[in-house]
């Protein structure tokens, strides 16, 4: 691991422990029931999609966090699940929920970074039948090796599901121009309950400035200073994460990659029950190679 591995390994850690007590509250993916449904709603298609019966499934969950999909996840008749997270307090929240939710399934969940699992698994000769991540790729360093390394512990016909990838600051694109202003067709094409008119300017203008920033920051080169807040949306702010280039591995035959913009439309009504959800892709592995 390089020493920028393990700054970016620890910031993550470091962060999310501060985070842990508020995590819930502050997002409105889990917060607001509405927005949770979405994405529940939106794993259930791709899984019929890809064919993939979740039942009698051993699922992984990276970067499970507070373990806001536990119960969705364990309740849907599979076979495992296991939730790993680096951060020990997110774990513990995970563990009190657990507790609450009085489950019989088998249900395992552990303290460490999703890097060190794998390859521990790998040694293992483990696999999963589905593995699931909810924000989570933008937080590492290199998620396209990352991305890589999933291979090798989906079993055959296996998927990895990707969900909340990555987030509005992935502006470091050609057409920018074009990108911002479907956005701005976007804003100006729907109604919210709070609809005036100059409340919405302000959010737009707002966005601007906070991607400038980033910008600035990026130019500065601050990413060589990895400090306790910096870790977020790292690879997006930095221009390092390119979703085209992970839809390069479709060279390998056996896997098949591919991402969608799920829908600034979708959000604009979820606008009505919540926070406007910034991150809007999604990724999907399929591991073709049947026996
Ligand atoms: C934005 S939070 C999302 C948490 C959870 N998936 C949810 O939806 O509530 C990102 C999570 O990824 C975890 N994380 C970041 N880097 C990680 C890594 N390398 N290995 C494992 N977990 C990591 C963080 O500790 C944090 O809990």
């Amino acid at each position: 691991m390089t020493i920028k591995q393990t700054e970016i390994l620890e910031s993550n850690r470091l962060f999310h422990n501060k985070r842990a007590n508020r995590h819930d509250k502050v997002n409105s993916y889990i917060s607001k029931n509405g927005c949770k449904r979405f994405y529940e709603k939106l794993f259930i298609q791709i899984i019929t999609k890809e064919n993939t019966v979740i039942e009698k499934s051993s699922i992984l969950e990276l970067g499970c966090g507070t373990g806001n999909f536990i119960e969705f996840l364990s309740t849907q008749g599979t076979a495992s699940y296991v939730g790993i997270d680096i951060s020990e307090k997110m774990i513990d929240r995970a563990k009190q929920k657990l507790l609450k939710l009085n489950s019989s399934s088998n249900i395992s969940l552990y303290a460490k970074s999703a890097e060190d699992f794998i390859e521990e698994i790998k040694l293992k000769n483990k696999k999963f039948d589905v593995i699931f991540s909810f924000s989570f790729l933008h937080h590492l360093f290199d998620p396209k090796r990352f991305l890589h390394s999933i291979e090798g512990i989906l079993t055959p016909g296996g998927v990895y599901i990707a969900l909340h990838e990555p987030n509005i600051f992935t502006m470091d694109k050609p057409d920018f121009a074009k990108y911002i202003d479907a956005r701005l067709a976007y804003f100006f094409g729907y109604d919210t309950l709070d609809s005036n008119f100059l409340l919405r300017i302000k959010k737009i203008v707002f966005r601007f400035l906070w991607m400038l920033f980033g910008r600035i920051i990026t130019s500065l080169g601050r990413s060589n200073s990895v400090k306790d807040l910096d870790y977020i949306d790292y690879q997006l702010n930095f221009g390092n994460f390119n979703l085209i280039e992970i839809i390069d591995l479709e060279a390998n035959q056996s896997i098949r990659i591919y991402t969608k913009p799920y829908g600034y439309f979708v959000f604009g009504l979820l606008k009505r029950f919540s926070k406007f959800p910034n991150n809007y892709f999604y990724l999907v592995i399929k591991n073709k190679n049947y026996l």
